[in-house]
């Protein structure tokens, strides 16, 4: 072989394995996992004996600095609640969950697109400011009735029925 053959070879073995290494060290170091980390985990046969899920909705938040949270439920082939109204300013964390296979979570014309998972619980913080009518729909193939799958999210001035 080649004198220069040789060197270029070894370099490129040196190097490959110098990356693996590196790759290692941040994956134990770093506890790098498939999942991401931050989010909460939830038992999906057990969600409905939740508190939170038991019954979804609106509820006056009681930490942290927003206004409400929002639990929602997707599960075939529906969202529970099936409507929502939340005050026109307020800022809503949006939790998500599902008890059987993975739904989307879109609430039509905002930043809101999540995952449902069961398993894991999504949230996404928002501020609601203009009134209006937002659809909620699902947006991951989940079954035979998937296009079915809506909810619908008021947004209004004043007071609400829900609280
Ligand atoms: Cu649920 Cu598609």
């Amino acid at each position: 072989m080649h004198k220069y053959e040789k060197i270029w070879i070894s370099l490129g073995t040196a190097s490959l394995a110098v990356f693996l290494i590196i790759l290692g060290i941040s994956a134990v170091h770093g506890g790098h996992t498939p999942a991401a980390s931050g989010i909460e985990t939830i038992n999906p046969e057990h969600v409905r004996e939740d508190a939170r899920f038991s019954e979804p909705g609106l509820k006056k938040a009681t930490d942290g600095d927003h206004d409400y949270d929002l639990y929602f439920l997707a599960s075939a082939f529906m969202y529970e609640p099936g409507e929502v109204e939340i005050p026109a300013g307020s800022t809503v964390k949006i939790h998500v969950t599902s008890p059987d296979v993975v739904h989307g979570f879109q609430v039509v014309g905002t930043n809101v697109n999540m995952i449902a998972e069961p398993g894991l619980v999504s949230t996404y913080e928002m501020t609601f400011d203009e009134p209006g009518e937002h659809l909620i729909v699902c947006n991951e193939y989940c079954g035979v009735g998937h296009t079915d799958m809506t909810s619908t999210l008021k947004v209004v001035n004043g007071g609400i029925a829900n609280e």
